[in-house]
């Protein structure tokens, strides 16, 4: 069955936020140390510490927003220990995450630095679980208080005099879990004590955000919502792409169609997550005040061989490519409420844009899909209508297309195909209503012939975005097309 799209390019359903395009970086693995941080006396070419090749990388992606330290971190994380001289600083056993050293030499100040170098604004997750309401309230006083105070004043001395500008400030992280293993009604009272304490400084504004549920837990965000949801901007979700489960989970490559398809089955089920939690919010909010912050979302497979387990390093494949793809499209259709998304991670870890070994750094599918898709943020997500036949394997059946519209500012639209089946392509008709004149149409393709396809340091370039070559005709009506097997399209069309 040949697939039809239906764009109506002057009808918008909201606008999408560019924080969907958001970013996580944990003290996890080789995401911080390594992956972003060399120290300023590496030889590895670097600014203030970070190193050059990583930033100019994630530059190029106009990251709207990067949340920091954890993840499971957050909740260890004490933050006096990651200011000061570096060589001062205290020395500490990262439990959750290996068992390793951290010395503490990333803290509030590089973090904010890398955060201006990438011309990022900061999401700082504050500690709950193992943490004070007085070292939280201490912390955002630090950043932001422009004045005379005990922590402005520690801030000053140590080299910034300047407060920093911070709107996105978490509550806690994953307070059902490794946040402190909270029952819902617990964990909202004292999220209610300890927002009481993150101040609006000067002019500055925390956005406040609820740590949030795990998956399909309704339940927390219900109680979530009930209990606490006047005292909260966002609450967050949480939610990864796990074939076979957290128990077993399947390697990042060499895997099978059937291990493509689960992977694609489980991608898609973040529409229903999203769709039943909206639905909780909205009884308790109409109004959608409150944004549904998907901070943490993702593939998660098994560590690559021969590497510490804790320190969830794993490979990226085109497979990769099709979940960003397919997310960005199920939050591209929720953006009434989704105002925020954060990958996990930026580097080295989980379903990471970036992999580095040594002076060495590739660039994964995924950071292609996030560099292609970068012309949906802020724009104005257009309605539309898809009409395709399924990719069945077996006896189960997804839709083999996926599809999102959207209009820039200057009215250029662009618009994001996923063809998930990986052995047959795709004939697409795209009916435009609503344009003046025939389009001028370009557009991107990320692929390969092989579904295991991924980047290594010694073929670095195996998935990258080529021309589009399948259109076919260009009417004042529409287009037509034909999408290559496992592929993201972007297609751009000025009128
Ligand atoms: O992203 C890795 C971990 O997954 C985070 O630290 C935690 O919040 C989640 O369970």
């Amino acid at each position: 069955m040949n697939t039809t799209i239906t764009v109506n390019a002057d009808q918008s359903t909201g606008t999408i936020s560019r924080h969907i395009y958001g970013h996580f970086a944990e003290h996890l693995g080789r995401c911080i140390y390594e992956g972003i941080w060399v120290g300023e006396d590496s030889p590895i070419p670097n600014t203030r510490g970070i190193r050059n090749d990583v930033l100019e990388a994630l530059r190029n992606l106009s990251i709207p927003v990067l949340r920091w330290p954890g993840g499971c971190f957050a909740d260890e994380y004490h933050w006096k220990d990651g200011i000061g001289p570096r060589e001062q600083r205290k020395r500490m056993v990262n439990t959750h995450w290996g068992g390793v050293v951290e010395n503490n030499h990333f803290g509030t100040h590089e973090f904010l630095d890398l955060c201006e170098l990438l011309g990022t604004e900061p999401y700082i997750c504050g500690n709950v679980g193992s943490g004070t309401v007085q070292e939280m309230q201490e912390w955002v006083e630090y950043m932001t208080f422009d004045g005379e105070s005990p922590m402005a004043d520690w801030r000053k001395a140590n080299g910034r005099e300047k407060p920093w500008k911070l709107k996105y400030f978490g509550v806690g992280n994953e307070n059902w879990g490794c946040g402190g293993n909270m029952r819902p009604a617990y964990y909202a009272d004292e999220y209610r004590r300890f927002q009481t304490y993150v101040r609006n400084y000067g002019e500055n504004r925390v956005y406040k955000i609820a740590g949030g549920a795990n998956s399909d837990d309704y339940n927390w965000t219900e109680t979530l919502m009930r209990e606490a949801g006047g005292y909260m901007d966002g609450l967050s979700l949480h939610n990864y792409t796990v074939p076979g489960g957290f128990e077993v989970k399947r390697p990042a490559t060499g895997f099978d169609e059937a291990e493509w398809f689960e992977t694609m089955q489980l991608a898609l089920r973040m529409d229903e997550l999203i769709t039943r939690h909206k639905a909780i919010m909205d009884q308790h909010d109409p109004k959608k005040r409150v944004g549904l912050i998907v901070d943490e979302w993702g593939t998660w497979f098994q560590v690559e061989p021969g590497t510490n387990p804790g320190f969830l390093y794993q490979q990226n494949s085109l497979r990769d490519a099709l979940v960003a793809g397919l997310h960005f499209h199920v939050f591209h259709r929720h953006c009434d409420r989704v105002h925020m998304a954060n990958i996990a991670q930026t580097v080295n870890v989980l379903q990471a844009m970036i992999l580095t070994e040594g002076a060495e750094m590739l660039l994964t599918p995924t950071y292609h899909v996030f560099e292609m898709f970068k012309v949906h943020q802020d724009a104005e997500a257009l309605s539309l209508h898809l009409d395709t036949g399924d990719y069945t394997l077996g006896d189960e059946s997804i839709p083999q297309i996926s599809a999102s519209a959207s209009k820039r500012a200057d009215g250029t639209l662009d618009i994001s195909l996923c063809n998930l089946d990986p052995n047959r392509e795709a004939a697409v008709s795209l009916q435009l209503r609503g344009l003046a004149g025939i389009p001028e149409v370009s557009g991107r393709v990320l692929t390969h012939n092989d579904m295991n396809a991924h980047n290594t340091f010694s073929q670095p370039e195996t998935v990258k975005p080529q021309a589009f070559e399948g259109v076919r005709s260009v009417s004042a009506d529409g287009l037509s097309a034909v999408l290559p097997p496992a592929s993201v399209v972007v297609l751009t069309l000025l009128s």
